[in-house]
């Protein structure tokens, strides 16, 4: 059976956006019962702006749980669709999450496999476990070609050169500053084998990736891919390592 549900991303800051939406519409509604045989007017109008505050905090919630349901799943397939597939490589995704780009990624292979690290912050994304990656696999139908192990993306265990293609979505902006961001992104360089290919995209941030992929020996990079999903900034950057 096939699977879409990979996860809401910030599900607290959702929540509390929905939480913000439910307080302003009742304390608007609730002034206005009160005051509405005294003041029918003003009463109204005061009602009147918070429930647009209100109505402001529900579209920013709604058009975030949107980016996680369907953007996201479209922005993985323009992800996949920027590497060039032969069926056999090694592939790492860093900050698999529930396996957006992991299971995709698998997908593509017949010989190869796909392996997923993550640190399984539940803050970024919900049900965000290893267990739920290894289920949303099996579910998918690729479970034996997929590897899932916890690890950081600052300091990945693996060797040098070790992968042909490296992927990472909406992860590195997770990361305290741009020191974390560049030391992440030159460990996915240092694993990914000479001419292997490397695509990550990522909010906010993602301005800075391509110098840092350029100085780490990464050419032919294209950062031309751009969103605003989440209602942010977002670019995707793809290059391949110098041979
Ligand atoms: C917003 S989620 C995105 C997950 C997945 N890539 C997707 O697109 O659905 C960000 C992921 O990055 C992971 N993460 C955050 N900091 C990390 C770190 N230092 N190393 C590895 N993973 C990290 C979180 O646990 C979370 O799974």
């Amino acid at each position: 059976m096939a699977t879409t549900d990979y996860g809401i991303d910030a599900p607290q800051t959702l929540s509390n956006l929905y939480w913000r939406a439910g307080t302003f519409a009742a304390f608007g509604i609730g002034i206005y019962m009160m005051n509405r045989r005294e003041l029918p007017g003003p009463a109204f109008t005061l009602m009147l702006v918070l429930l647009l505050i209100a109505a402001g905090f529900l579209a920013v919630a709604i058009l975030m749980r949107q980016a996680s349901q369907t953007g996201k799943l479209a922005l993985r397939d323009t992800i996949i669709n920027k590497i060039q597939w032969t069926g056999e490589e090694k592939v790492l995704d860093v900050g698999c999450g529930r396996g957006l780009l992991l299971i995709a990624a698998a997908k593509q292979l017949k010989k190869g496999r796909a392996t997923g690290v993550d640190i399984w912050d539940p803050a970024s994304l919900s049900a965000n476990s290893q267990q739920n990656t290894i289920a949303m696999a099996k579910a998918e139908g690729v479970a034996d070609r997929v590897k899932v192990e916890t690890g950081d993306a600052r300091n990945l265990t693996y060797g040098d050169n070790s992968f042909d293609v490296v992927l990472s979505s909406t992860t590195l902006h997770e990361l305290p500053d741009a020191e974390n961001r560049q030391l992440a992104i030159e460990e996915m360089v240092r694993v990914t084998k000479p001419g292997g290919q490397i695509a990550i995209f990522d909010v906010m941030h993602a301005g800075e990736y391509a110098e840092v992929l350029r100085n780490a020996g990464v050419e032919q990079i294209d950062d031309s891919h751009k969103t605003w999903l989440w209602l942010v900034p977002g670019r995707l950057v793809v290059g391949r390592k110098k041979a």
